[in-house]
């Protein structure tokens, strides 16, 4: 069985970024990003209506945290590590089969310049290193674009597409699973 420990908090640094923890003064910028309509336009998730939920989401993922069931990073630019930009980080872990879900989010005025290939690169590493899972999956919307983009730019293979498996805002849709084993 995968045993995990978060503690110490694994910060990551990379040639343009900070991936830190998260604190509860964050609830702004994640606000700001989930209530973000193109943000979250393929998460299929109601975009947050208040700053409330924000601070409910980091709450949770605190727990999650300390519980070693999920992890989740905080992606900044080095010069400005105290503003989040986006988040990335594993949930939905398995334990029994050393596998784990990915997930990740920037902000809209970030994309295109290669920052989640970036942040995604090191999160890997240390999914396969530092958690020892064997393998990494990741839902999407069909539509998502650059989401397939980045996951395939790392080595990501479409496993399996499911018709109508997700029910939101009165429709079922489409999603496709990709899936990374450890080399
Ligand atoms: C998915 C997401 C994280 C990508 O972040 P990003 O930093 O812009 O990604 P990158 O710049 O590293 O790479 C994006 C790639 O997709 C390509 N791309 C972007 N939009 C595209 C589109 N509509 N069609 C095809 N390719 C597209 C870019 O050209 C780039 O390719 P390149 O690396 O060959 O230049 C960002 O778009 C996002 O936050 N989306 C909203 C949240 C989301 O959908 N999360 C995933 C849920 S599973």
């Amino acid at each position: 069985m995968l045993e995990l420990n978060f503690h110490p908090f694994p910060k990551i640094i990379t040639p343009r970024l900070v991936l830190r923890r998260l604190l509860k003064k964050d609830a702004d910028a994640l606000f700001e990003i989930r209530n973000n309509v193109e943000a979250m336009r393929y998460v299929d998730r109601d975009p947050m209506k208040t700053l409330a939920e924000a601070k409910k989401l980091i709450n949770t993922i605190q727990n999650n945290e300390f519980e070693n069931n999920a992890i989740l990073w905080v992606i900044a630019l080095k010069e400005q590590p105290e503003k989040m930009i986006g988040t990335i980080g594993f949930f939905n872990i398995v334990k029994p089969n050393y596998r784990a879900e990915i997930g990740y989010i920037l902000h809209p005025d970030c994309w295109n310049k290669g920052i989640m290939h970036e942040a995604i690169q090191p999160v890997l590493h240390y999914g396969f290193e530092g958690m020892k899972l064997h393998s990494i999956e990741a839902h999407i919307n069909p539509a998502n674009a650059a989401s397939e983009h980045v996951l395939l730019k790392n080595g990501f293979v479409k496993e399996g597409y499911f018709k109508e498996c997700f029910y939101y805002n009165g429709r079922f849709l489409d999603t496709v699973v990709y899936s990374l084993l450890k080399k």
